[in-house]
């Protein structure tokens, strides 16, 4: 049973707690007769939910969300928004976000500094091809075909927001070195490609490692923003001065 439990995507762990939490509260003040206003009743059942969250090791940042869900679901409740605002947001954040729930993988974008490092890691003359492994709103490969348009850019996305969004972009802007494909980046050869870029998190760096050793081709190019390999250090690393600090991890095969 625990073993099933851990194996379930933070989100789903996060919900089961909070039902099991307002389950508990409820059911409590059933059998003592006691009632509070709702709001009051909302913090009990968000306090018991963080507690849970807590023991179950979830990461911190589940703590506040779990405290708060339900004082916020009531308070919403008691506006007068139209439902279908909340059927638009949804909607717009399922065609953004897609699988994240499960992937752990959000969508959020290199920043301009991030583009000019990796253009100066590309080949200046020679044709070469390179993939953008979850490739969101297309803007590395955009720029990069710009810079370098000897060199062919692919990316592979599956939320299809950010999908359609850069296979118009490419069609439009006229970008014709730059393809984008809906598909999830475990179904991509990347036997073909002599520069591989990954922006990703730190949950599948793991299994995307193993993926890289199997499939990459000798001197060909690994770069991942942000997220290294545990175990496995790069063999340089570049440091950019954007908003996050952010670092590039390279390793030549
Ligand atoms: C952090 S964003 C990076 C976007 C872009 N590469 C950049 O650097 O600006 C990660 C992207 O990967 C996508 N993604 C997550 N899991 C994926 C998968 N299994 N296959 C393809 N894309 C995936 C997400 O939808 C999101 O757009």
């Amino acid at each position: 049973m625990n073993a099933v439990f851990s194996r379930l995507p933070p989100a789903v762990i996060a919900l089961l707690l909070q039902v099991a939490a307002v389950t508990l509260v409820f059911t409590a003040l059933r059998i003592t007769g006691l009632s509070f206003p709702p709001l009051a009743f909302a913090f009990i059942c968000g306090t018991l939910a963080a507690a849970f969250s807590y023991l179950a090791q979830q990461a911190r940042w589940w703590l506040p969300i779990q405290l708060l869900f339900v004082p916020a679901l009531i308070i919403t409740l008691s506006t007068d928004i139209p439902p279908f605002i909340f059927l638009l947001a949804f909607l717009f954040m399922l065609v953004s976000y897609w699988s994240t729930f499960r992937t752990q993988v959000p969508l959020y974008l290199s920043s301009k500094k991030v583009w000019r490092a990796i253009e100066a890691q590309l080949p200046t003359d020679a044709p070469f091809d390179f993939v953008d492994l979850g490739s969101g709103m297309g803007g590395v490969l955009t720029h990069l075909s710009r810079t370098h348009p000897h060199g062919h850019f692919h990316g592979v996305e599956t939320a299809p927001l950010p999908f359609l969004w850069s296979w118009l972009r490419f069609k439009l802007g006229g970008y014709r070195n730059c393809s984008v494909h809906w598909q999830s980046l475990w179904d991509c050869d990347l036997t073909k490609y002599d520069v591989v870029f990954a922006y990703l998190s730190p949950v599948p760096m793991a299994a995307l490692w193993k993926k890289v050793q199997n499939e990459m081709r000798p001197d060909s190019l690994f770069i991942s923003n942000t997220f290294a390999v545990e175990d496995h250090p790069p063999q340089k690393i570049l440091k950019t001065d954007d908003l996050h600090h952010s670092e590039l991890y390279l390793w030549r095969k």
